[in-house]
């Protein structure tokens, strides 16, 4: 069998054409999206997301602020930064990208951040509200992940969804999502990760198997049932003399192999990858739709 391939690219070219439409909607009735993202120090691939994320934004027709604070930035400076946006009007929603430098607590932080305006959804009281089903925004990574589930027509429901990984920003919400009630979710859920005793025994046992684990190819093909879906979360450089850079990347999951046993499978680059930013657009138009009607 040679798997479906499951694009981030395309599923996200139809979410960003219904926002697309939900933005021109917002400015018809003179509410300009707001988004904004902060940066704190030189950390390369920061700068690629935190870059990628202002263009995305302007070529949506929102209005983007980038925000960049050099790497002595304090902690206090940082909550200063935070207390501000809280308080624009013209920011609906806004992000301080991570990792932060080692000397600012990244939880003060994110528990500093107005949960009406939690664009990454990190803040404890919209993690709360995801887990018990009334969530005002989605983890844009795993909200990615459902909805490549959702439009590329997989059925979740009653399935086993195995998640590799336990992290905040993916594992944990990634299953939180998946054992919901109703559309792309109402899966039996099991995360497995570092400690996990024969973790292959349990991830040959997912019909659907996210793997969010940053190990390079650490999914083998023995790993994975036959016919399974199998969602590649991650992204990790590795040296490749023969291509141009030198690296490359690759994903969680040794794609060359599964790829002949899984039904479908997102590879890496070209996956998930995309999908992050679309729905991170996702909830800033959100934030902005219930900041125009005034409601919470
Ligand atoms: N660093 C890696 N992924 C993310 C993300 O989704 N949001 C933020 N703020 N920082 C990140």
């Amino acid at each position: 069998m040679t798997a479906k391939l499951i694009l981030g690219k395309d599923v996200s070219e139809e979410i960003y054409s219904e926002l697309r439409q939900r933005i021109e909607a917002l400015k018809a009735k003179g509410t300009v999206p707001g988004l904004a993202v902060v940066l704190v120090g030189n950390d390369p691939a920061s700068q690629v997301y935190v870059r990628k994320k202002g263009e995305m934004c302007e070529s949506l027709g929102m209005m983007s602020r980038t925000i960049v604070l050099p790497e002595e930035t304090t902690q206090q400076e940082l909550l200063d930064v935070v207390a501000g946006l809280n308080a624009d009007p013209a920011i609906h929603g806004f992000l301080v990208q991570l990792p932060l430098p080692k000397h600012i607590d990244e939880e003060a932080i994110i528990n500093a951040i107005d949960p009406r305006k939690d664009a990454d959804c990190f803040h404890p009281s919209n993690v709360g509200r995801m887990l018990i089903g009334e969530p005002d925004f989605l983890p844009a990574t795993p909200a990615g992940v459902q909805q490549m589930l959702i439009r590329s027509g997989i059925e979740t429901k009653g399935k086993h969804v195995v998640v590799v990984g336990r992290s905040n920003i993916v594992g944990k919400p990634m299953a939180a999502m998946m054992v919901q009630k109703g559309a792309g979710a109402d899966s039996t859920v099991t995360i497995v990760h570092s400690r996990t005793q024969d973790l292959p025994y349990i991830t040959r046992q997912a019909d659907i198997l996210i793997v969010a684990i940053g190990k390079p190819r650490f999914v083998t093909a023995d790993m994975v049932k036959d016919g399974a879906v199998v969602i590649d979360v991650g992204t990790n450089r590795v040296d490749d003399p023969t291509h141009p850079k030198g690296s490359r990347l690759v994903g969680d999951v040794d794609f060359e192999n599964v790829k002949d046993k899984a039904s479908a499978i997102s590879p890496v680059p070209g996956g998930v990858g995309p999908m992050t930013i679309c729905m991170l657009m996702a909830n800033a138009v959100k934030a902005a739709e219930r900041a125009a009607e005034g409601s919470r």
